[in-house]
């Protein structure tokens, strides 16, 4: 296989499909004769076809398969490839450019609009009209369906269309792919959108493996229904057509005090099932951006649908807490919001995991919500043996030089206290020009950790 020419689509979650590069160019080449034609008709030049409906489309479906859907029209190709050519072959529709001699400016009925930078033509509405209905009203009509907010173009997140001044015509809005379309089109990857204030969500990934998790029995049980419910969800729901009976989503709840492992436990969901992980800092996002949360969450809600994202909300502190109190207007506020959050959570039809440290203020009802709710203990001690065994890198224990065993039943620390005592021991290694670790540099990282935690030893 050669892999340059192939690029590889994350369809759905675990399903990679394989996809030539060149297919696009046979939809450009396609979408340059149509462009002619279209041209050719309205000004009836001479020409051997009577509609453009004549030139075959090409029937791979890749293009499909991109855009997330079964397949694609005849005319969604072509409104997908007008959004596209300007940031691939944009020289293409400079035909468009064209001056009406007769009133010395540019034809009214090809549309476009202008750039910043850009000096090439830029597509409306208008401009699809013109490719696909010329002067056939009916079809004018039809056209509008395609950017109708049920269309799988918008609801894939694949076009808009945009900027449509008030009064003025619906088509004269600019056709506009957006960039998460563009980018799985053109580099076959996904789109990882970045933090910012209208998308407050931070994709998170670990370098460690399930094999690294150490948890009681118990609580892996719980965890691998989550995966089995990732893995069979399709069938669970669609083969035993239980959709009117179970909701699609998965929600989960984690808590348990800091460093058990919550957060590396849904990190690592992702990462065994192919899924990204977007961790959404709520005390950060209700006590900031109040009055656009709503607007921003329904943004990741948005896109995690579309991507098969695990939704990971951390902190969730904030959502119990405030439930009930209704003091000043921001109380108020913050209320209405996580209101707004618990429906999306509920009705979301993926995997959502909420953490917290806190488990007394859940009431009843919210934890009846969650399909999981998994408490993630304090490691015994037999756990912390297994935990400093799998951090403590072989070469500081080889030698036998620090009794593991002993540790790991005198002191009680988290995973996440031990991995701090790890990078103290690490730097003081360094610092004080020592060959490895011995059991008075551990006992002092250790202490270190407890005297953090209060408990001074
Ligand atoms: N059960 C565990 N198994 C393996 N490693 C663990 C475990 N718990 C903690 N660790 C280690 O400690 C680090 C921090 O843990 P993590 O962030 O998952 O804790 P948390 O429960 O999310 O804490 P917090 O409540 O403070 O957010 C992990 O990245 C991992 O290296
Ligand atoms: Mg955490």
């Amino acid at each position: 296989m050669n892999i340059d020419n192939e690029i590889l689509i994350n369809g759905n979650g675990t399903k990679f499909l394989t996809i030539k590069r060149g297919f696009l160019e046979e939809y450009i080449v396609w979408f340059s004769k149509i462009l002619d034609l279209s041209v050719k008709l309205y000004f009836q030049h001479d020409c051997k076809m009577e509609s453009i409906y004549e030139i075959d489309a090409p029937d791979d479906n890749n293009l499909a398969h991109i855009a997330r859907n079964s397949s694609l029209t005849f005319d969604e190709k072509i409104v997908l490839l007008l959004s596209v050519i300007p940031h691939i072959r944009p020289q293409i529709l400079d035909t468009f450019f064209i001056t009406n001699t007769n009133f010395n400016r540019a034809f009214t009925e090809f549309g476009g609009w202008s750039g910043k930078n850009h000096s090439g033509f830029l597509p409306t509405g208008e401009t699809a009209a013109f490719i696909l209905a010329g002067n056939n009203i009916e079809k004018r009509f039809e056209l509008l369906r395609i950017f109708d907010r049920d269309h799988f173009f918008y609801k894939n997140n694949i076009l808009i269309i945009d900027n449509v001044g008030t009064g003025e015509p619906f088509l004269s809005g600019a056709i506009k792919v957006t960039g998460e379309f563009l980018t799985r089109l053109t580099t076959g990857e996904e789109h990882k959108p970045d933090y910012s204030i209208s998308f407050p969500a931070k994709r998170v990934t670990t370098p460690l493996n399930w094999e690294n998790l150490v948890l009681p029995h118990e609580v892996i049980d719980d965890i691998e229904d989550i995966n089995t419910w990732i893995a069979a969800k399709n069938t669970i729901i669609d083969k035993w057509q239980l959709n009117n009976i179970i909701k699609p989503g998965y929600r989960c709840l984690f808590y348990g005090p800091p460093g058990t492992g919550k957060t590396l436990t849904a990190t690592l969901l992702g990462k065994r099932n192919l899924m990204d992980v977007y961790r959404v800092d709520l005390s950060m996002i209700i006590s900031k951006y109040i009055g656009e949360t709503e607007k921003n969450l329904a943004n990741i809600f948005d896109q995690a649908i579309n991507k098969n994202w695990i939704l990971f909300f951390d902190e969730a502190d904030a959502l119990f807490g405030k439930r009930t109190q209704t003091g000043n207007s921001n109380d108020r506020h913050a209320n209405q919001e996580i209101a707004y959050l618990l429906q999306r959570i509920e009705d979301f039809p993926g995997v959502v995991v909420l953490a917290t440290n806190l488990k007394s203020n859940i009431d009843e009802a919210f934890a009846r919500r969650f399909q999981s709710v998994i408490y993630f203990p304090l490691p015994d001690s037999d756990l912390r043996y297994e935990l400093w065994k799998k951090m403590l890198p072989n070469l500081w224990i080889e030698n036998g030089g620090v009794d593991i065993k002993s540790i790991a039943s005198e002191f009680e620390l988290s995973g996440g206290a031990m991995t701090n005592v790890v990078r103290y021991c690490a730097l003081k290694i360094v610092s004080r020009q020592m060959t490895t670790v011995d059991m008075a540099l551990l006992f002092e990282g250790i202490r270190k950790e407890l005297y953090k935690e209060g408990k001074m030893i």
